[in-house]
């Protein structure tokens, strides 16, 4: 088995090794208004209720929309939208409505009123159900009350940021169920 020999690294860059899943696109909807930004810091917290916890920058218009309308919806773009992905993350939806200027799809959802886009693979309409952590760490607890998804290809090629302006694709497979334990699946 290989070894690694490890240098010193900055603690403030280790996101760069621990960025997780895709980077996704977060819309909302607040008076009539809707908006869309990039994010890429959030994490799963429990499968049943699925409950996910997200980090928004106070500075964002999103943040203020999102807390106030409490409802959002998650969309998970694949690699051809990766232009579009970076271009919704450098301007914000004080200046301009991003749906129009990107020419992407507003859908209605079923439970809230936040808009699904068309172009992405899967949505996940979300109620915020803890506002606690936002003071202190704009983390916003959500909880998907309703979720599309497409059905090809089964595997999305997703993208997933790595930090300092690199995106991993997501790439091969590697089926290793036989080895896991069921309740780890
Ligand atoms: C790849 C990428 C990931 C990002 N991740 C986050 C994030 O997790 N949380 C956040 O608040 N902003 C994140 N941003 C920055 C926001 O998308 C950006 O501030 C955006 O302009 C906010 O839009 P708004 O002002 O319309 O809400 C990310 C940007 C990029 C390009």
């Amino acid at each position: 088995m290989k070894k690694y020999q490890k240098k010193i690294f900055p603690v403030e860059k280790v996101r760069r090794f621990l960025e997780p899943g895709p980077t996704i696109l977060v819309t909302s909807a607040y008076q009539g208004a809707t908006n869309i930004m990039t994010m890429g810091w959030y994490t799963i917290l429990e499968f049943s209720p699925s409950l996910i916890g997200c980090f928004i920058w106070e500075q964002d218009h999103s943040f203020e929309m999102i807390k106030k309308s409490k409802e959002c919806v998650i969309n998970v773009p694949t690699v051809e939208l990766a232009e579009t992905v970076v271009a919704i993350g450098n301007t914000t939806g004080k200046k301009i409505d991003k749906f129009a200027q990107f020419g992407l799809t507003a859908v209605n959802g079923k439970k809230v009123a936040a808009p699904l886009i068309q172009e992405c693979y899967a949505s996940f309409e979300c109620k915020l159900v803890d506002a606690k952590l936002i003071k202190k760490y704009s983390l916003f607890i959500f909880k998907v009350v309703a979720a599309h998804a497409a059905v090809s290809p089964k595997y999305p090629t997703t993208i997933h940021y790595r930090g300092d302006g690199q995106f991993m694709v997501a790439g091969k497979n590697l089926n290793m169920r036989k080895n896991f334990k069921p309740q780890n699946l």
